[in-house]
Parts: C-alpha cells; structure tokens; sequence
C-alpha cells in the first residue's frame, strides 16, 4: 500500500488578535495512498492555496461568524485549516475525476486533502489562463466583487465609489468593475505603492493612503465633495464610520467584511444612525455564497471576457512552499499583500 507523507500547517493555540507566525506550526502526518474500491473518494495534491483575511476569525476561541456557514466554522488547534484551492488528482475512486485532473474546491493548508467524496470537487478548464486565476479573479475573490457591486450595490453609471482595501483581492476588482460600468471610483490603501498602482495600472479616478491621514472623515470629503453614493466596505472601523459620514441620500454601502476589527474588536465602528436613517443609507451585509448558481455563470462569462481582452488587470502576490503560509497569512493583516495573496504549494 502507497504512503504519503503530508505536511500541513495549523495553529499551536487559538489565535485572539493579530497573528504572529511563532502560533502557527508545521507537521507531518502518514496517510494511505490507496482509496477503498466504490468509495468515491479522491485525494488531491494542492498546487495553489488561497490565503484569505476571514480565516482569522476561524482561529478565535469564539466569533459570531464561527456558526454562520461551514466554511467559517471553527478550527481548533492542531486541527487542519480549509480553504479554496487548485488541485491535481493523485487517485480517484470517483467516476468523475481521473488522475492528473486539475480541480478545484475545499482544499486543506496541506500537500494533500483527501475527500471521503469528491462529490464537492469541480474539474477546470486548464487551457486558457493560469490555474492560480481559479482562486483569485475567477473564484472567491472575483465573486464577492462582482456580486458585492453589482447584485448588492446596484449602481448607476456615472455614481461615486469609494472602495476599502483597494489594492487587496477583492478591493482591487471591486474599482474595477465599477470603472468599466462607468462609475467615478476613489480607493484608500495602506502605502504609496498601493496608491500608485491604483491611480496608474488600475485606472482608478483617485486614491490616498489612508495610512497617512488622521482625520478620515475630512480626508474623504476631499475626494469626495458631492458625496459618496456607493462605499464597498473591506475594512469596517472608523473608515466605515467616516464614509457613512459622507454618504450621498439613498447611498449603499456593501459591508463585505472588516479587516480593522478582525484583530483589534476595540475598533468595532459606531455608526451615526441618524445618518443612515435621515440619508436613507442601505447597509448589506453578504457572503459569496449567497449568489446563485445563475449569477455565477454571469460572473464567470462578463469576467473571463474582460480578462481575455486585457480590461480587467489580474493581481497576484504568490509565495512558494507551504511552509509560507504563516508568513503569507500574517502579510494580509499588515498590508504586506497586493492583489490576491496566493501559495503555491507544489510544482504544475
Ligand atoms: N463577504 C464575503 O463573502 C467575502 C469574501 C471574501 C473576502 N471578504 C472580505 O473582504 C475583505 C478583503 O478580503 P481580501 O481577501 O480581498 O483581502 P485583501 O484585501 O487582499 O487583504 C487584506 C488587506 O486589508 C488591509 N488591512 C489589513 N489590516 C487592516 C486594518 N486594520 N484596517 C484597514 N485595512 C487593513 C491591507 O491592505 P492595506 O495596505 O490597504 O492596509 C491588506 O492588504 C476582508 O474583510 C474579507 O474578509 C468577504
């Protein structure tokens, strides 16, 4: 029978504030190569791991987002860590996948995952674009961006958007899609670099490093004197406080997710609710998986069209070896990342 040694990285403790690579560890376990005859099982190798900010909330002791749905439920220590992923199959006892198909699905932070069944596991076209686009501008990150602005935020061509995190996974498409729409898009971000990028290679009307500004809420009346109708909200905190400030009547506000409070609670944002009731402000929260299955095909077919005629930029800030991923993660809580944070785990 085949042995495989696999290595995977977990936490040594639960992880209550800003992670530190020493609280993570790598191990190695001993798994079987061979799958049992009808059990449908698969187990694939990971070549990319996706690196994503809301893991941390998985790694908590207690976090209302733990019960949610069962991609943020908890890890306890020592346990592996799940997450979206490209793949080739090694063995298959499933009538769908043979070895050496490209996959893509739930992958763990680990050389090998093994699915009991790989009804859960979806075969990718490899041909025209980088399997790593699978995690990043075509999967998640892509989704919530597209979803987020156009399903949640309904806007209008010609309406101004004021976008968190903007150089991130999700930030970064965000401003995107809203300037091929044909709206007037301002991203903040955390360094000169990240500014540049935007205002130069992503095209965005505007930018600041929000880093560098004490009194948010002037600083985004600045760049936006008429007044912000849509703010797609990565960050939470006191910009989502100062962006409601400056929010135009009936503005949306998409309330993807908040980094600020993912590791520091105390810089929860306190919302002016006279603001929102008197603006008649829409605050939405959403996850990814929301959208249907329809809306997918949309997002899958409007996006591979723009990627393939160069209007849409693909942002990737890949490490190499599993033993990056702390390293990898960590970067995504001190800005360290541009474009979707990627792991390559294995050799194509
Ligand atoms: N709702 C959903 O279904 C869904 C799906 C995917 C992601 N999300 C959420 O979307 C947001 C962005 O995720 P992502 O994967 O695209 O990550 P990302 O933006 O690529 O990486 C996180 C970025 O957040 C910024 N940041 C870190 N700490 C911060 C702080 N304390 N205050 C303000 N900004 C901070 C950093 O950029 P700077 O240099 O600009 O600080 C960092 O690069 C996260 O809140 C995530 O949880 C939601």
């Amino acid at each position: 029978m085949e042995v495989l040694k696999n290595k995977f990285i977990t936490i040594k403790a639960h992880v209550e504030d800003a992670p530190q690579e020493c609280m993570f560890e790598l191990k190695t376990q001993i798994i079987l190569g061979l799958l049992e005859p009808e059990s449908n099982g698969v187990i694939v190798k990971c070549l990319y791991a996706s690196i994503d900010p809301a893991q941390i909330n998985r790694m908590k002791t207690q976090c209302s987002s733990q019960t949610s749905v069962a991609p943020a439920s908890k890890i306890t220590p020592g346990m592996m860590i799940s997450g979206s992923g490209v793949g080739r199959v090694v063995a298959s006892k499933h009538p769908d996948f043979q070895k050496n198909d490209i996959v893509y699905g739930s992958l763990e932070w680990a050389e090998y995952t093994i699915f009991k069944n790989g009804n859960m596991l979806w075969k990718l076209d490899t041909k025209e674009f980088p399997l790593s686009y699978h995690i990043g501008v075509f999967g998640t990150s892509g989704l919530t961006a597209y979803g987020g602005f156009f399903h949640i935020c309904k806007p209008k061509k010609g309406e101004k958007v004021f976008v968190s995190a903007a150089a991130g996974s999700v930030g970064n498409l965000v401003g995107q899609y809203a300037k091929l729409f044909g709206c007037y898009v301002v991203g903040c971000a955390g360094s000169k670099q990240k500014v540049d990028l935007l205002k130069g290679k992503l095209g965005f009307d505007d930018a600041f490093n929000y880093k560098e500004d004490v009194d948010l809420k002037s600083t985004i009346q600045r760049y936006f004197p008429d007044g912000i109708d849509i703010y797609f909200d990565n960050v939470g905190g006191e910009m989502l406080e100062a962006a409601i400030a400056n929010m135009n009547n009936f503005g949306r506000v998409a309330a993807c997710g908040a980094m600020s409070d993912y590791t520091n609670s105390g810089k929860r944002a306190t919302l002016n609710m006279m603001d929102v009731t008197y603006k008649r402000i829409t605050i939405k929260g959403f996850l990814s998986l929301d959208f249907s299955s329809e809306y997918i095909k949309d997002f899958i077919s409007t996006t591979t069209d723009y990627v393939r005629a160069g209007e849409l930029c693909v942002l990737e800030d890949i490490s190499h070896g599993i033993e990056s991923i702390p390293y990898a993660f960590n970067g995504l809580f001190q800005g360290r990342n541009i474009g979707k944070q990627i792991v390559q785990i294995s050799e194509e």
